[in-house]
């Protein structure tokens, strides 16, 4: 059995606010997607880990990242598209023919475990798709343009839905190439399997797994990093 994972690290970082692209910016020394990419070296499962960089990152992704901290699993650095969907696009393309499972998850959330990779291959054998997700805390309304309610969904029905995400790999692909032929776009990969009409399993994920997005997650980030190595 062949797992592998993709990895969109092609955005801008724009709501971060920082003078280069988040996922270089440091975590205790040590670059954002280095992070995250050391959780996928960790975890035997994982075979191999494909990078989506933006094109004029990618030799910063290999020699800052990449060779620096001695990664072995990472065997492409993909170039990413437009969207974070482009952009995970273009890594499934490059993920090897004989794979089993493709894992897909943000560059930006360092903060994953590998307990959570380990759990989430474990789940996708068993339901073919999976998300990880939280409850929301807070309620959730609709709203329309002008700001006015529309309604309040049930906040017991909602979770917030992270990475990892885990599908078996023809699934995945299919999603992704029937979304580019329909000109759909859904902000996460799962999205793209439930328009094939496949039932997706949510598991828990965790709180403390966020999307380092604005400068404030960074503080947060940097906490509960140096918490764990206490
Ligand atoms: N991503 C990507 N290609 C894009 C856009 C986003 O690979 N064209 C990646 C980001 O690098 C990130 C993940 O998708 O790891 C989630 O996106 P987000 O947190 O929105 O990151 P950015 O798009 O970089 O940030 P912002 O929206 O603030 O510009
Ligand atoms: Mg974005």
């Amino acid at each position: 059995m062949k797992v592998s994972v993709v990895i969109p690290a092609a955005g801008q970082g724009k709501r971060m606010k920082a003078d280069k692209n988040k996922q270089f910016l440091l975590l205790d020394g040590m670059p954002i997607l280095a992070h995250t990419i050391d959780k996928f070296e960790q975890v035997d499962l994982i075979e191999e880990i494909i990078v989506v960089a933006q094109k004029d990152e990618i030799d910063y992704c290999k020699n800052k990242i990449i060779d620096e901290y001695n990664f072995t699993k990472v065997n492409k650095i993909i170039t990413g598209g437009a969207t974070r969907q482009e952009s995970v696009y273009n890594g499934l393309q490059a993920v090897s023919q004989d794979t089993d499972y493709i894992l897909t998850h943000d560059g930006a959330r360092p903060l994953l475990t590998t307990e959570l990779i380990r759990h989430i291959i474990t789940k996708v054998k068993q339901y073919k798709a999976v998300l990880t997700a939280v409850p929301v805390k807070d309620t959730i309304k609709v709203v329309n343009q002008d700001e006015m309610v529309i309604n309040t969904p049930d906040r017991s029905k909602l979770v917030a839905v992270q990475t990892p995400q885990a599908f078996v790999k023809d699934l995945i692909i299919k999603a992704y190439q029937q979304a580019a032929k329909n000109n759909i776009v859904g902000t996460d990969s799962a999205s793209l399997v439930e328009n094939l009409g496949k039932s997706v399993k949510v598991i828990r994920g965790s709180y403390e797994n966020i999307k380092v997005t604005t400068p404030e997650d960074l503080e947060v980030a940097e906490k509960i990093v140096i918490r764990r190595k206490e």
